[in-house]
């Protein structure tokens, strides 16, 4: 793929973060932009500066975990501006926390954003691209979910969201091989980024009520949220740095982006520890971060 000149994207969590950044470098490159987010104000003050800087953008508040409204969007994205090319499924929310406190609702609620969002987006977009697909020799598209390192990798304290972005990269890596049995136009990709500086430290505050908790964090999920964020606000990259080097892949035609190779060491380590019959291991002396990291974590759980 490397035209996306007149070409539709579509993405969810677009209202802040790397969604809003990955929209604006789809409309720098001259394409329609439909974004989805649950953030009725955040979407509007995104589909604001879309359309002040000339893009053709429309939107939709929902909730990517709701199926029908997400088959509601693709119908009404296809109807407004033809196909879908690029479909980022990016909504994202996260969760943190020794494993075993990990609620009941923690774990509906990170599992239906995560994963079954990103199911949905794929149900909903993939039927339209393969038919323009059979349509028009000329037509390409990609779908590209949003994965994480914490997709790859494992670490104390990071279980639910290391679970659910573990599930986006099969998921991901099963769309590639399914589409690959049926087309060579539709495409797909999965983005794994490290920290970057973004609104999702701050996202339960669109956790829907029928998920919400009843009692409020332990004392893990307190300091791993604020490790989190420092994370968070010290990451190597900008949201518009990890969107133009998506963009690129994308062009590119790859599938695994991985914006950054400071982790990479990391995952072969893991990979190692598997094929030598190893037990899980983090290499803490060469990474001084997940060091103290793991260091601060047994402190603040001493009584
Ligand atoms: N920021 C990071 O360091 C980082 C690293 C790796 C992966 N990610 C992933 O990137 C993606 C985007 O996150 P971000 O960091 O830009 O966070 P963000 O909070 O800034 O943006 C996420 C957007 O998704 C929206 N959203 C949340 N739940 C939704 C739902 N149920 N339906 C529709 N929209 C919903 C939010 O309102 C928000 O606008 C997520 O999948 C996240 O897991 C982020």
């Amino acid at each position: 793929m490397s035209d996306f000149n007149k070409g539709v994207a579509v993405i969810t969590g677009g209202g802040s973060g790397l969604g809003k950044a990955l929209a604006h470098a789809a409309a720098k490159r001259g394409m329609k932009v439909v974004l989805a987010d649950v953030n009725a104000k955040a979407l509007e003050q995104t589909l604001n500066e879309l359309r002040a800087q000339g893009a053709e953008a429309i939107g939709e508040v929902l909730d990517v975990t709701d199926a029908a409204a997400v088959e509601a969007l693709a119908k009404r994205s296809e109807a407004h501006f033809g196909p879908a090319n690029l479909v980022f499924n990016n909504a994202g929310v996260a969760s943190a926390g020794l494993i075993w406190e990990s609620t009941d609702q923690d774990w509906d609620w990170l599992l239906a954003v995560n994963v079954k969002g990103v199911a949905n987006g794929i149900r909903a977009f993939t039927p339209q691209m393969l038919a323009a697909a059979s349509a028009d020799t000329a037509f390409q598209g990609c779908i590209v979910n949003t994965a994480s390192l914490a997709g790859v990798l494992t670490g104390p304290a990071m279980g639910l969201y290391s679970v659910s972005k573990h599930a986006v990269m099969a998921l991901s890596e099963c769309l590639y091989h399914d589409l690959s049995l049926v087309t060579r136009q539709v495409k797909a990709a999965v983005l794994s980024p490290s920290y970057v500086a973004t609104n999702i430290g701050q996202c339960h505050r669109v956790r829907p009520q029928q998920w919400a908790n009843s009692e409020g964090p332990t004392r893990s999920q307190m300091a791993t949220a604020s490790m989190a964020q420092n994370n968070l606000d010290n990451g190597s990259l900008t949201a518009e740095q990890v969107a133009e080097i998506t963009f690129a892949a994308v062009e590119d035609g790859r599938f695994y982006i991985f914006p950054t190779d400071e982790m990479h060491g990391l995952l072969k380590h893991r990979f190692e520890c598997m094929l030598d019959n190893a037990n899980p291991d983090l290499p803490y002396a060469d990474y001084p971060v997940l060091h103290s990291r793991r260091q601060r974590l047994m402190e603040a759980l001493v009584d």
